[in-house]
């Protein structure tokens, strides 16, 4: 069973050709793809974004979708993950998780005979990748190979997948993080692997330096929903806000992207949220595009490998 866990679990040319279909989608919705099946919904975190482009975008395609949270399950009163896994996959054709520790989808997957999609872990957010992904090309094409891409503040899952993206295209990935804040070591250490060692990922705990002549500035929230509202976290990470200062080190066609729900005056000054390089709500939108490309890529390559 193919599952969409990691940016890795595709390859190069299977994330280029759902950008490509989700660049078709978006110009030419398709309607009648998904009828008579059902998509499970597997929240255990908040959610706006994604969880209402998979849900919308499976209806659209003419689907149905099962929202289901721990409190409406048995999830909440102990059922293994095993065992819920395996019961839903009789009933549900695909599902999207949301969830906290990268393991317990895992875990799910490993015991599913349906297509699992990673919905967010504390490790990874690979759906939001291809959205951003998609919006880049969208923007500027697909010259990736010489593109800088900067991503500033909380060594996060989105700044883990960032440097799985970075592996998989090739681009200049620097992440300017304290060290303190840096990303996980684990999928440093494979990225770097998966790249062939081209060393075009730079950890730095200079902003300034991770800015200089970027073509993409994107930045995260600084306290994610795994984790509590800490002050000196916000101390810590105040050098790191990507304002108009920073950007005027960018180059002068920079794009400001973040995923979404941001916490302006922190990560992100309001001009630059607000202004004419941020393409943020073009990148939520996207989504939905790129979430239904997934899903039809999905079917395709688990149909392939029956
Ligand atoms: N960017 C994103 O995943 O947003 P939600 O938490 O609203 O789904
Ligand atoms: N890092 C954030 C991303 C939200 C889309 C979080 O996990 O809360």
């Amino acid at each position: 069973m193919k599952h969409f866990l990691r940016l890795t679990d595709l390859s190069k040319d299977e994330l280029y050709e759902i950008i490509d279909l989700a660049i078709d989608v978006k110009k030419k919705p398709i309607s009648n793809r998904m009828g008579g099946k059902t998509l499970g919904l597997l929240f255990e975190k908040p959610s706006t974004r994604t969880r209402v482009s998979f849900e919308a975008g499976f209806y659209q395609m003419g689907g149905n979708c099962v929202v289901i949270t721990p409190q409406t399950s048995q999830i909440s009163r102990g059922e293994t993950i095993e065992d819920t896994a395996k019961v839903l996959s009789r009933y549900l054709d695909m599902t999207a998780i949301r969830t906290f520790n990268h393991e317990r989808i895992e875990q799910f997957a490993g015991n599913a005979s349906i297509p699992v999609i990673n919905a967010l872990t504390d490790l990874t957010h690979p759906c939001q990748l291809l959205a951003d992904m998609m919006t880049i090309v969208e923007k500027k094409g697909k010259r990736f190979d010489s593109m800088k891409i900067a991503y500033f503040g909380d060594g996060n899952n989105m700044a883990n997948t960032w440097i799985e993206a970075a592996s998989i295209f090739g681009f200049h990935l620097s992440v300017a993080t304290p060290q303190d804040f840096a990303p996980n070591a684990a999928i440093l250490h494979q990225a770097m692997a998966y790249s062939g060692n081209k060393n075009n990922i730079e950890i730095t705990d200079n902003p300034r330096e991770a800015a200089k002549d970027a073509d993409l500035l994107y930045t995260d929230v600084w306290n994610s929903m795994n984790q509590k509202e800490s002050n000196e976290k916000i101390i810590n990470l105040k050098n790191y806000q990507v304002s108009q200062e920073l950007a005027k080190l960018a180059k002068p066609d920079f794009l400001f992207m973040h995923c979404l729900p941001a916490h302006i005056g922190q990560e992100v000054s309001e001009s630059i949220y607000k202004g004419k390089h941020s393409v943020i709500y073009q990148e939520a939108e996207n989504r939905l595009h790129t979430q239904k490309a997934l899903m039809l890529k999905l079917i395709e390559l688990n149909l392939q490998e029956d």
